[in-house]
């Protein structure tokens, strides 16, 4: 797996904070006090056609079976990845590309679901993240902070959520192995410390450097 720079992952369980996250990133960038890089933000599964069915698999609208999930989330991210207007192009051109969810989700949610090896094979030849940010935090904790919400996905189950924590932690070091820069992110601290870290992280990628030192 190649590392493709300027690409930069957010992971976590569900409830883990990753979609707010990457809102407060965004806000910095807006904000626009320090002279950055131009920036994408991004998610899987997309809002494309495969990614919408996927999102209806997940409401639990549509039946489907692991290893069906596990194939669709990977066409989901061929199509994100080198479709038009696509991370690949986006990052080589020169654009910070930050990514809620990738080939990590899959290897964790899918993993569990129908084994290691298909999502292992699935997601593959995909280009390693340059940094990986992974929100670590207590599954029940997770799960509480959700409960407010009325839609409920298949995945949010204690049971389900505590193997997705296991995993992820075990498969970090992989991800160091590839090539990616891995930080794992307390994400039960409070929101603006959590936003400080995440900040803290992504400066230290040459695309930032490069501009803040200007
Ligand atoms: P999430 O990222 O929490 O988005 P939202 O806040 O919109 O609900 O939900 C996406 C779900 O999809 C989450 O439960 C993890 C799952 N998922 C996989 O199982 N495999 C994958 O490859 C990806 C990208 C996501």
């Amino acid at each position: 797996m190649a590392i493709l720079r300027n690409f930069v992952v957010f992971e976590g369980g569900d409830g883990s904070g990753t979609s707010t996250q990457l809102e407060l990133l965004q806000r910095r960038f807006d904000e626009g006090r320090q002279n950055l890089p131009p920036v994408v933000f991004t998610f899987e599964p997309t809002d494309g056609a495969v990614g919408q069915l996927l999102r209806a698999a997940l409401r639990g609208e549509v039946k489907l079976r692991g290893e069906t999930m596990a194939r669709l989330f990977s066409a989901d991210r061929a199509e994100h990845l080198y479709g038009e207007d696509g991370v690949v192009q986006a990052a080589r051109r020169g654009s910070l590309v930050v990514c809620d969810r990738y080939t990590l989700s899959s290897r964790v949610y899918q993993g569990i679901e129908c084994g290691d090896e298909l999502p292992a094979a699935l997601n593959s030849g995909f280009p390693a993240p340059e940094l990986l940010l992974y929100f670590d935090i207590d599954p029940h904790t997770a799960l509480l902070r959700l409960e407010k919400r009325a839609q409920k996905d298949i995945y949010e189950r204690i049971d389900f959520q505590l193997r997705v924590r296991e995993r992820y932690l075990h498969l970090l070091d992989s991800c160091r192995a590839e090539g990616s820069r891995v930080a794992v992110i307390d994400a039960s601290s409070p929101v603006d410390a959590v936003a400080e870290e995440v900040w803290q992280n992504i400066s230290l990628l040459p695309i930032i450097k490069r501009c803040t030192t200007q």
